[in-house]
């Protein structure tokens, strides 16, 4: 579609001589689900002309294509462009580096030369191999525990486990037939979309009062009754505090189960995350995560005592009726050994955190309260957020602007993940390009 048109599109709506339901310009992409008297091809129509708006104004800055693999700088194909561009990239939660290290490389290449690229079926079915064994333990025995679970994906460790082990009974409020999820309104979409079949309820972010209020509301209500939080925050970046949540939980008589996705491998002395942090392993009821961040592979896991990761095998079915992981993953055993091995990686991500936080602090951004390796610039309103998006592109900057649903409509942000093998030289260009934008678009406190 073209611009002019889309401009015309535009100023006619405006006018209301032109039927336009939703406003591009303060639109997001939640607001195309699900719309009241359109049928999804009509939806998907009008939703093809807003990607088409956004395309027009070079704000569709999602799915860039690279030419080349993660890493602190990537070759991309940027919007409207034919040729690719070198930049710096800060969008890759490959923390350590690891999904690029030798080492797990190789790991990766022997599992391939054993077993091949398949592991040909469902795990209770003849899927299940050495290999997901060994995962099973180390990755247990990495948060001193005995037991886990593998998923396909991070997502489908939250979702699919939720699913599994908490209910709702529609016609019948009887507490014996109903359970309970307590979310930190924080917690992850896979989070929210695996407690769509139980009774939910949300507490603000960190907010050790509502969360009291709710557990106290729900005493004698429900017969399983879980807290969902998560360790690192993905979009803020910031931890929680796990012992009060779980002190707290267990007072009023339900589990804990903390996703930290974004916290293993960073935080804490040894890479166990906020649950090492805060010295919580006794605390935890659950532990569910991805191998996707720091350990530089794919899959998820969930981590719980013997008798709660039997049943998952056998009732989750998302894991019953799925293909376990390829022999790839044997690179995810060397990479959780690399966490011990090569400390240095963690030191080096954690002075490029430092390096990077504190210089936009210095400058004036707000990076609000983050404490790993996630770091938000808050802009405000989604339009702003979009132009700060293209400038950094324009400057060979590439990071995310991330907007409603994902955070609320006035927290709109632009999010940068930081890497162990980020250089200086990297992260000073980060800095002088907001230096630079901020002229433009006025984002600091200054
Ligand atoms: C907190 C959190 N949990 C779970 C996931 C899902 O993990 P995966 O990408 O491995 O599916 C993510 C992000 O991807 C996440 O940020």
């Amino acid at each position: 579609m073209s611009q002019l048109f889309i401009f015309l599109r535009h100023i006619l709506g405006k006018l209301n001589l032109y039927h336009m339901k939703i406003d591009f310009i303060k639109a997001s992409f939640k607001d195309f689900e699900n719309i009241e008297g359109q049928d999804i091809y009509e939806t998907a129509n009008e939703f093809q002309e807003y990607l088409d708006f956004l395309k027009a104004n070079s704000h569709l800055n999602y799915r860039i294509e690279s030419l080349t693999h993660v890493g602190p700088e990537m070759n991309l194909v940027l919007p409207g462009d034919d040729h690719p561009t070198w930049c710096v990239c800060l969008v890759s939660n490959d923390y350590l580096g690891f999904s690029q290290h030798p080492k797990v490389k190789e790991a990766v290449i022997r599992g391939i030369q054993l077993f091949g690229t398949g592991s040909g079926a469902s795990p209770a079915i003849g899927g299940h191999f050495i290999y997901h064994q060994q995962l099973e333990r180390k990755i247990a025995e990495f948060y001193k525990k005995k037991e886990a679970i593998l998923y396909t994906t991070g997502y489908t460790a939250n979702s699919a486990t939720l699913q599994c082990i908490l209910h709702r009974d529609d016609k019948n409020p009887d507490p014996n037939r109903n359970d309970i999820a307590i979310l930190d309104m924080n917690v992850h979409a896979s989070v929210y979309e695996g407690v769509l079949t139980t009774n939910v309820k949300t507490f603000l972010h960190n907010n050790l009062e509502m969360l009291e209020k709710v557990l106290k509301n729900s005493q004698d209500k429900y017969r399983t009754k879980m807290v969902i939080i998560d360790g690192v925050y993905s979009q803020d970046g910031d931890v929680a505090p796990i012992n009060e949540i779980a002190d707290l939980a267990h007072k009023y008589g339900a589990y804990i189960v903390v996703d930290d996705a974004h916290g293993i491998g960073v935080v804490g002395k040894n890479g166990r995350g906020v649950i090492e942090l805060d010295n919580a392993f006794d605390k935890v009821d659950m532990i569910t995560g991805t191998f996707s961040k720091a350990l530089g592979n794919i899959g998820g896991y969930v981590i719980a005592n013997p008798e709660i990761i039997n049943y998952l095998k056998f009732q989750s079915k998302q894991h019953l009726f799925s293909t376990t992981a390829t022999p790839a993953i044997m690179g995810i055993l060397k990479a959780i050994e690399l966490v011990d091995e090569e400390p240095e990686w963690r030191t080096k991500l954690w002075d490029n955190i430092n390096y990077l936080k504190n210089g936009l602090i210095e400058r004036g951004f707000d990076v609000g309260t983050t404490a790993s390796a996630v770091i938000p610039v808050k802009v405000g309103d989604i339009p702003k957020t979009l132009e700060a998006g293209r400038l950094l592109l324009k400057a060979g900057i590439y990071t995310n602007p991330i907007m409603y649903p994902a955070v609320s409509k006035k927290n709109a942000r632009i999010r940068m993940n930081v890497m162990a093998t980020h250089t200086k030289e990297h992260l000073d260009k980060v800095l002088n390009a907001f230096t630079n934008i901020d002229q433009k678009l006025h984002l600091t406190m200054k």
